[in-house]
């Protein structure tokens, strides 16, 4: 089994079908036809474990430009991290999501923020990051907005530049507005 950066090491337009085969394993409601990445506009890199030919775990990373209370920052944040259930419970994710927060350190980036579900907050915390109190994103667009709250998810964000550990007080009990596209959210 191998973790590979995709698809800086391995692109190949049969793997992105995988790749969608293999999200559809936890969110089969998202239609056959989905296209991989789901959306390229902020779209950066992925985090692959291969077993032979087959992705078994997938870490999507995304990037954008998040505007609020006053600052401007360089946002990245996780989406679609799946294991494929026969797989799951061996530190595949966990590795996946540590290689992604490596690589957004790496980056020029002021933060790192996204959404989970409540019992997924200590795996993310493992991860380096942590949950923000009151604190709702809220994706979609600004006529439709996609609010994480209506889906009781938690906000996850690191603070990694000076800019945006100075600002940390400013993410809590409070909306984060990210337009991210229509029913999208990190
Ligand atoms: C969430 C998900 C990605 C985790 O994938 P995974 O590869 O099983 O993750 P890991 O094996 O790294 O960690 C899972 C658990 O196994 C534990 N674990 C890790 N390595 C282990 C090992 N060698 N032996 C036993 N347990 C281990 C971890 O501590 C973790 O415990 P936790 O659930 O209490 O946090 C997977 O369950 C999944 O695809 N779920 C459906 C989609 C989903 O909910 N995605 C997350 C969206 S926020």
């Amino acid at each position: 089994m191998e973790l590979i950066q995709y698809p800086q090491e391995r692109y190949d337009p049969l793997l992105a079908g995988r790749i969608v085969e293999l999200e559809q394993t936890a969110w089969p409601e998202d239609g056959e036809a989905e296209a991989f990445p789901s959306a390229p506009d902020t779209y950066v890199t992925s985090f692959l474990w291969l077993e032979g030919a087959m992705p078994v775990c997938h870490v999507g990373v995304r990037s954008s430009i998040l505007h609020h209370k006053g600052q401007t920052y360089a946002a990245y944040g996780l989406s679609e991290v799946v294991t494929h259930p026969a797989f799951r419970g061996r530190g595949l994710a966990s590795e996946g999501i540590r290689r992604a927060a490596q690589f957004i350190m790496e980056r020029r980036a002021d933060v790192s923020i996204f959404t989970c579900a409540p019992e997924r907050v200590p795996f993310y915390t493992r991860g380096g990051w942590r949950a923000v109190k009151g604190a709702c994103l809220v994706g979609g667009t600004l006529r439709r907005p996609f609010r994480s709250d209506s889906l009781h998810l938690v906000t996850m964000m690191m603070f990694l530049s000076p800019k945006g550990r100075l600002h940390q007080a400013d993410f809590e009990h409070t909306d984060i507005v990210l337009e991210l596209g229509e029913n999208q959210l990190w």
